[in-house]
């Protein structure tokens, strides 16, 4: 377990985050645990109906696919996870490790809190999802 102010320094070290204040900082600490992961580990799988969880990558890769074909390779400090927690529906694409990987998860209710209450998040989350359904709409 991180202790707290290494836990916001790791936060902080995310490009995702890099414009936070500290209050909003604190506040992703609190509502966020971070994960190691070994390589090849689902951690997201499409169609998937009960969707509670953000991710934000720290460290290591992940791969999209969606339908059989990748769809994106996301390095430290992309995220997934939030299509699914916006529209309440199934997940769009399974998203498994493709490297070891430090993640920070962030659980639904604690998500939509952090988007109410960081709106430099909340702009970022929202270009990724215009992009992504644009993406995922073929
Ligand atoms: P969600 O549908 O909750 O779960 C699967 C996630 O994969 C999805 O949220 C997005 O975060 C991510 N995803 C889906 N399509 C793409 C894409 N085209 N590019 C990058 N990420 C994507």
């Amino acid at each position: 377990m991180l202790r707290k102010n290494a836990k916001i320094e790791l936060i902080r070290s995310v490009p995702l985050f890099a414009n936070c204040k500290k209050r909003e900082l604190t506040r992703i600490a609190a509502a966020a645990d971070i994960i190691e992961v070994p390589a090849g580990q689902p951690l997201v799988r499409e169609g998937e109906r009960l969707a509670r969880e953000f991710m934000v990558i720290v460290d290591g890769e992940v791969e999209v696919r969606r339908r059989g074909r990748r769809v994106a390779t996301l390095g430290p400090g992309g995220f997934f996870g939030e299509m699914a927690l916006l529209a309440r529906g199934p997940r769009r694409a399974t998203v498994t490790t493709t490297a070891p990987s430090q993640l920070l998860v962030v659980t639904s209710g604690a998500f939509h809190d952090l988007l109410d209450s960081v709106p430099s998040l909340q702009m970022r989350v929202l270009r990724a999802l215009a992009e992504r359904l644009e993406a995922t709409a073929l």
